[in-house]
């Protein structure tokens, strides 16, 4: 075997999801990783064990050996983030969206014309998304240009796989004075920043830039359809919200009289780079128009609780094979973990659950069949999200990059614990998904660029 390409290798046992539903357990198994920062192969033991490969790598200091207490997991993907809303973070929770935009989120993001508070917030904000196992996050940023670049430029110093957007809000109706752009300013800056994006010193396709249209009622029918032409004819990520609450359903329909898939689609916004935040209300037709292009929807559980006034399909949605990831909604939620997520996702689901009491008829309450399983939502946080973002990541396969996380159950003081000879693989996937904390989250690597190294008792 040729082990010239190899930079490392790590040996050890790891969990990821090759297929929607279910989870496959290497145990022992050897990941080596190329110059390119892809994974260039997958071994199991019976696979290296009479190569001399391990031997090899470990005479060159090159191999990497997990304990029994390390897990490796892909790398956590985000796709829906308010890097500014960073420091509003488990404020107003309890008001209804136009509320808490107005009374926080509005007053927050328009701080971010100052530059040094922008690089102050980023830097921390991309620092807990990595220590929490984030390896890939999309972004909205502010209406502002520069502090917009600076999040790009924060994200590729400390080597985050980012997608970043420069938030688009013109519409008097709906966005304050104080916060909010001509059209023709909004698609400048919006052109702009693509380009310097695309052109950051040393950015070889680690951050991406996005049209990000906040939402319907922030944008004018003419700013939208000029966003939809500039993404199409230069074939960019697009990112906005979609029917996210009563509220923001119902506008659409009184203004447009259509849904905002509608909407979205005709004015040039959906295609196979969009990612749809939240996606609650959706008819049939727009789930059918969504798959039809490919598009990605950011199921956010936990800002849908607080701001949906209904329960996401996300159980339909998965079957019927739309492309789905997850999304912290940061600052709609109380922590960046992707993790956490994916247990909400699992407890959001289940509300709609139908109830079974023999008291009551079936059908008196609730649905049958909404419930998702753990691994279901692992797979939307992991190859889920690589999917939605039409990327070789998520997975431990060659090819793909290796962005990958250490969960360590060996830290002290913490809810993750493995008791020998009472956990299943199948178990101790369950424990990580629900129990991680961020001090468990040891070693992060994205693009094969070790990012994250905790010094552990483990
Ligand atoms: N809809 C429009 N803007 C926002 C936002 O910043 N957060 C959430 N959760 N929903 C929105
Ligand atoms: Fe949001």
């Amino acid at each position: 075997m040729d082990h010239s390409e190899i930079v490392f290798g790590i040996l050890g046992n790891a969990f990821h999801c090759p297929v929607m539903g279910e989870f496959e357990y290497l145990e022992n198994a050897l990941i080596t990783v190329d110059t390119a920062g892809r994974i260039q192969a997958v071994l199991r033991p019976e696979e290296y064990q009479s190569s001399g490969i391990v031997q090899a790598l470990e005479g060159q200091g090159r191999l990497q050996r997990l304990t029994a207490s390390q897990y490796l997991i892909p790398g956590l993907i985000d796709l829906h983030n308010h890097a500014p809303q960073w420091p509003q973070m488990g404020k107003g929770l309890d008001l209804p969206l136009y509320d808490w935009l107005s009374n926080y989120t509005f007053p927050l993001e328009a701080k971010y014309q100052d530059l040094e508070f922008a690089r102050q917030v980023y830097g921390d904000l991309v620092q807990s998304t990595l220590s929490s196992g984030t390896t890939s996050a999309v972004y909205f940023s502010s209406l502002h240009l520069e502090p917009s670049l600076v999040l790009a430029e924060t994200c590729l110093d400390k080597g985050q796989r980012a997608f970043v957007g420069k938030v688009c809000m013109d519409d008097p109706d709906q966005c304050p004075d104080y916060y909010r752009q001509s059209a023709q300013q909004s698609l400048y800056e919006t052109e702009t920043f693509n380009h310097a994006v695309a052109g950051m010193k040393g950015n070889q396709g680690l951050v991406s830039s996005v049209v990000t249209p906040r939402f319907i009622p922030s944008c004018t029918e003419g700013l939208l359809k000029e966003l939809g032409q500039f993404a199409t004819a230069n074939d960019c990520y697009v990112q906005t919200h979609c029917s996210e609450s009563d509220w923001a359903r119902d506008y659409s329909q009184q203004k447009y009289g259509e849904t905002d898939i509608s909407v979205y689609e005709r004015t040039g916004l959906l295609g196979r780079k969009t990612l749809l935040a939240h996606s609650i209300f959706l008819t049939n037709q727009d789930i059918l128009i969504i798959k039809d292009r490919g598009a990605g929807i950011a199921h956010c559980p936990l800002s849908n609780m607080c701001f949906a006034n209904a329960a996401m399909t996300t159980r339909e949605l998965l079957d019927q094979g739309v492309h789905c990831g997850l999304g912290s909604d940061v600052a709609a939620s109380v922590t960046p973990s992707m993790l956490r997520s994916c247990f909400d996702a699992v407890t959001h689901s289940r509300v709609r659950e139908e109830g079974t009491s023999t008291h009551r008829p079936a059908g008196e309450r609730g649905e049958s069949n909404t419930r998702i399983s753990l691994v279901e939502s692992f797979w939307m946080a992991t190859a889920g999200g690589g999917q939605s973002l039409d990327q070789n990541i998520g997975l431990f396969k060659a090819g793909f990059g290796f962005d990958a996380v250490v969960v360590d159950a060996a830290v002290p003081d913490c809810d993750l614990t493995i008791w020998p000879g009472m956990d299943s693989p199948a178990d101790i996937l369950e424990k990580i998904i629900s129990t991680t904390s961020r001090h468990n989250v040891t070693r992060v690597w994205v693009q094969g660029r070790q990012v994250i190294d905790k010094k552990t008792a483990g």
